[in-house]
């Protein structure tokens, strides 16, 4: 078995952070995401693992080197357009050989891992294995319809009226039929080679595709609201740990759901969980709410922060009003002016949003 990441892509629907970095490597409880789907991989048993890249190709390698932080041996496939999911498969093929694969996309993250999956797959001789999950909009994502004998019969994009509420999730299994597929299909409407095509293809040419029902929380980190929201679930389940260089003055109060990393410091400041701050990272005379992860290297001074996340070496000082549901970039900084005249005054990046 091996493993397949797809990383490439262009990531445009979080602009401005995605301009100069891989989506995939934006941390969710100071994690990058990409690093969780690495860990979820290995957890199942798969060692050896191939991630599809694109333009950000030298800030992943930098970022994850050959794997072997992980325990995994990393081989990088370049892909020079994101011409779609299945042509990613496609341009894999060198490393895949005939082996059956697990192919993840590197912008998601699933509760409880893929390890049941795994086993399913390896149980049965199915040629593909999709994993979906019961959405209450179904009509906003890719639907499967079932067969009596429970395998897959159909997978309709957007469907105006749903034959279910089973959505598919960025998890796939495939033997090597799947290539055969891969190279029958036409790009769609949008110019991209679409997976839900290509399984589509494998299914009406005989071969067998069943689901995997997922139960635990599913989300494709593709918006802003998302990654909050893949935040606030990793937040939750994170097993809180204060790093024994991390500071934390007697005039400072921090729950016990708070994860300090080393040499953080809190001054004169209530910090409540589930919240994790950074290597480094200085809290002052401020408070932080729950559901907040604040990376590496910053810096907050005088201010309220709830449900948001904060990359590193960014500064949020002197804010007189609570900073909520907020997505801050790298190096930002987010302060209120004290000279004459008073008013907004921004330096905002391409594509960013202000709410005032
Ligand atoms: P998407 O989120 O569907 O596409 P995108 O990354 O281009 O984002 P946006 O829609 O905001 O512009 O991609 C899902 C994952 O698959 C993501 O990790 C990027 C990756 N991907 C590839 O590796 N190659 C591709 O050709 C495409 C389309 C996506």
């Amino acid at each position: 078995m091996k493993g397949l990441i797809l990383s490439g892509g262009k990531g445009t629907r979080l602009y401005p952070l995605t301009y100069t970095r891989a989506k995939q490597l934006i941390p969710v409880a100071n994690k990058p995401v990409l690093v969780r789907v690495i860990e979820a991989i290995r957890q199942a048993g798969v060692r050896e693992v191939g991630i599809v890249v694109g333009h950000t190709a030298p800030e992943i390698a930098e970022a994850l080197g050959d794997g072997s932080q992980w325990d995994v041996k990393l081989s990088y496939i370049p892909q020079h357009s994101p011409d779609g999911l299945a042509h990613a498969v496609k341009i894999s093929r060198d490393f895949l050989g005939d082996s059956p694969f697990v192919m993840f996309l590197g912008d998601n993250v699933i509760e409880g891992g893929i390890s049941s999956l795994i086993r399913d797959f390896a149980d049965n001789s199915w040629n593909s294995q999709i994993v979906l999950k019961e959405v209450e909009n179904p009509s906003a994502y890719g639907v499967a319809k079932m067969r009596t004998d429970g395998s897959i019969e159909e997978l309709i994009e957007k469907p105006k009226s749903p034959p279910s509420n089973l959505a598919l999730v960025g998890i796939y299994m495939f033997d090597q039929h799947i290539f055969e597929a891969v190279d029958a299909i036409a790009p769609s409407a949008r110019g991209e080679y679409e997976i839900t095509d290509a399984i589509q293809w494998l299914i009406d040419k005989g071969y067998t595709v069943f689901p995997h029902v997922h139960d635990g929380w599913w989300i494709d980190t593709g918006k802003p609201t998302d990654m909050l929201d893949a935040n606030s679930h990793v937040l939750e389940e994170l097993t809180p740990r204060v790093d024994e260089t991390a500071l934390i003055d007697e005039h400072s109060s921090v729950d016990s759901r708070v994860t300090l990393q080393a040499g953080a410091r809190i001054s004169n400041s209530i910090i409540r969980g589930p919240t994790i701050i950074g290597k480094d990272t200085l809290i002052e005379n401020s408070y932080v709410g729950p559901f907040t992860s604040i990376y590496h290297g910053c810096k907050v001074r005088n201010c309220e922060i709830e449900r948001s996340i904060i990359l590193e070496n960014s500064r949020v000082m002197d804010i007189d009003r609570t900073l909520r549901d907020s997505l801050i970039g790298r190096n930002a900084t987010v302060k209120r002016s004290s000279g004459r005249p008073q008013g907004l005054k921004m330096n905002l990046g391409d594509y960013g949003t202000l709410w005032v």
